[in-house]
């Protein structure tokens, strides 16, 4: 066979009490799409960022050649030149600039040393159009849902015409066309020969797009196949070193009396007044109950949510209530102080602060509760918070190590751990498992039927519909924000919940 494109070779990256890369070998054809799967801080990120010059030599060990030759990449601009372009894992877009200066940041068309504005927007609106993308390109980021955010980040590497495209979890916000788009376009990439590494948690993605599988363990490569050669049992057994079978729970809940209450949830978009995200949505959650709400993406099912918590910027009407009484929620602590906790699909925006400690973001919402009547025992909350970690299995050197430094499944978890410690009774999950590996899937949902089982109410919103449907005691489904239909766990089948999701079957009225 010819020489690869792209050559790895015993790379080696640490940082402080972590081994993250112990001499990852990894390599990539011409025109081939190579996935790269691995648990949770297997370490994928981090050789990607080696890749792109993120940590630049010699902050690694071992060797990167491209072409048949070592190259040594400075920065992320000399990775850049040598046609390499990542879709990294964090969204990175400047949320004040509009969507066209993002994906031409640092790279603006300019005509006599100026910016060349018309040139800048009329190629952000071409390169929008092939992703099928119905953007201004004048729009704020700011103004973007995190699904958009993600095909405008798509946009900025596509700008690129780069050799190598690296996609790390692209999918994880976008909607099933979204996918289906996404998928085309790599597609065609691949016939005009350019090389792609995708990264994605997702094993059906995997083996839909993939040419190879490369399976990354604790910094470590296990194993290169070619897909036809191998089953997703197989590279999930590898991926976690055990077999992993029935991922969902046997649910046992006793269903109790209605805890939570909301009546008539109406939720306006805050930047077209008039406009309806949520239309007089009604539900209720009892004791010891797992209520799941579907909806594909743009349903209104998180803004129902954050419009509950207190945390959505629209206009809102809604009646709510905990126990049978009557509230008022204007913020969030007013929300947690009724016992509602709140994991939500925007960890980056909502869920961490990423400079602070793993164990400063667990106990920030319940500092009281933690340490007793409003005695602070730093004792007590780091008790509680290691416990916290090792439940759901943090992977980090200790409780005291930096959020922001740990892999992104690893942060989705604290977030999670956060909630539970204040000890919620009503527990909103907005995409819990997103980004996060099948292993730790299955600790997470064991931990919710745990949840349900020990008298909470949860309430869950997934874009995974095998998740909403092996999870959910029932399922009301949205549809443009509207109550489309509801199920019980027996009556709700994948094909029932879809077309009341799709708005093809309503309730009736
Ligand atoms: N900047 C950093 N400082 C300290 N440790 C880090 C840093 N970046 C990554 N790590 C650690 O290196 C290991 C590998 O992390 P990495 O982000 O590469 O994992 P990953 O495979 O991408 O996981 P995920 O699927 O959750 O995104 C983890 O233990 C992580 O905590
Ligand atoms: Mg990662």
């Amino acid at each position: 066979m010819t020489q690869p494109l792209l050559e790895m070779k015993g790379i080696t990256k640490s940082f402080p009490g972590v081994k993250a890369l112990d001499g990852v070998t990894f390599d990539l054809n011409e025109a081939e799409i190579h996935a790269l799967v691995g648990e949770n801080g297997a370490g994928k990120s981090t050789l990607m960022k080696v890749l792109a010059g993120v940590y630049p030599h010699p902050e690694y060990g071992g060797q990167i050649v491209l072409d048949g030759s070592e190259r040594r990449f400075a920065n992320v601009r000399d990775s850049e030149h040598a046609g390499i372009a990542i879709i990294f894992q964090e969204l990175s877009l400047v949320k004040e600039l509009t969507v066209a200066e993002n994906i031409f940041l640092g790279r603006e068309p300019r005509r006599f040393g100026i910016i060349n504005w018309e040139e800048l927007y009329s190629r952000a609106q071409k390169l929008l159009g092939e992703l099928r993308l119905q953007i201004d390109p004048r729009t704020p980021v700011v103004n973007l849902g995190i699904g958009q955010q993600q095909l405008v980040e798509i946009a900025k590497a596509l700008s690129q015409d780069a050799r190598i495209l690296v996609l790390d979890e692209p999918t994880a916000a976008l909607t099933d066309a979204e996918v289906e788009t996404l998928f085309g376009i790599l597609n065609d990439l691949r016939a005009r020969r350019v090389a792609m590494i995708y990264i994605s948690h997702k094993l059906d993605e995997v083996f839909r797009i993939g040419d190879r599988i490369t399976v990354l363990r604790d910094g470590k490569t296990i194993d290169t196949t070619a897909t036809r050669a191998t089953d997703e049992a197989r590279v999930i057994a590898k991926m976690v070193g055990r077999e992993v079978d029935q991922i969902f729970p046997e649910a046992k809940h006793d269903r109790g009396d209605v805890i939570f209450e909301a009546r008539n949830v109406t939720v306006e978009d805050p930047s077209v007044p008039g406009k309806l995200l949520v239309d007089r949505v009604s539900f209720s959650a009892h004791k010891g109950e797992v209520l799941g709400i579907a909806g594909l993406m743009g349903s209104g099912r998180s803004e129902l949510l954050m419009a509950i918590f207190g945390a959505h910027a629209g206009r809102k009407s809604a009646e709510i209530f905990v126990d049978g009484k009557q509230i008022q929620i204007n913020n969030p602590s007013d929300a947690i102080k009724q016992g509602i906790g709140f994991v939500t699909e925007d960890r980056k925006r909502y869920g961490l602060i990423l400079d602070q400690t793993i164990l400063k973001n667990m106990t920030l919402a319940c500092l009281r509760r933690v340490s007793g009547r409003f005695v602070t025992s730093e004792d007590a909350e780091a008790a509680a918070g290691e416990r916290a970690a090792n439940d759901l299995r943090i992977k980090a050197s200790s409780v005291f190590t930096v959020a922001g430094t740990l892999s992104g499944g690893n942060q989705q978890k604290v977030v999670l751990a956060k909630w539970l410690l204040t000890n919620p009774r009503v527990l909103f999950l907005d995409e819990p498992t997103r980004g996060i590996d099948v292993g730790a899937k299955q600790e997470i949902y064991a931990q919710i039927n745990r949840l349900a089982e020990t008298g909470f109410a949860i309430v869950l919103v997934s874009s995974e519909l095998p998740e909403v449907l092996g999870l959910s005691d029932r399922i009301i489904v949205l549809h443009e924000g509207r109550v489309t239909g509801e199920f019980t766990r027996k009556e709700a089948t994948p094909e029932a919940v879809m077309s009341c999701a799709t708005g093809h079957a309503r309730l009736a009225a």
